[in-house]
């Protein structure tokens, strides 16, 4: 019996954690407009000195983010980044980087 239950209790995470993966656009989409739309423009489309940031694969948005959450530099501007990335929780870096994959400036 306790193994069964250690059984499902596994199955529970998994299924959990997968939901927790999935990203969700729309929170996304809500959380750029309040942080990032100043820098990186509409639909993270880049603006001057700030990249463009959509339009890339979940992995390599999701790995900057956490890069820069963590303090690590990339380029020369990775300071600013560092800042806005500190406050991002796992949730809210899956959620950006699935909305920038898709963002259209039209
Ligand atoms: C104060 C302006 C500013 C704000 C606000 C800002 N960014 Fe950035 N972002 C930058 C700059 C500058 C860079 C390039 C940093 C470097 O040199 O490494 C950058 C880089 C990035 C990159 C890496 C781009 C690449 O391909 O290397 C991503 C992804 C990104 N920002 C996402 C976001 C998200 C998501 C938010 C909102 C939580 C955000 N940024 C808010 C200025 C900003």
């Amino acid at each position: 019996m306790p193994k069964l239950i250690g059984a499902l209790s596994l199955a529970a995470a998994l299924v959990c954690s997968s939901a927790a993966t999935a990203g969700d656009a729309d929170a996304g989409d809500k959380r750029y407009h309040e942080s990032c739309h100043a820098c990186h423009g509409p639909a993270g489309k880049g603006v001057s000195s700030y990249p463009k940031v959509s339009g890339n694969p979940v992995e390599y948005t999701r790995e900057k983010l956490q890069g820069y959450r963590s303090g690590q530099k990339f380029g020369p501007n990775s300071a600013l980044m560092i800042m806005m990335a500190k406050p991002l929780s796992d949730e809210e870096i899956e959620n950006l980087a699935v909305y920038l994959k898709d963002a259209k400036y039209e």
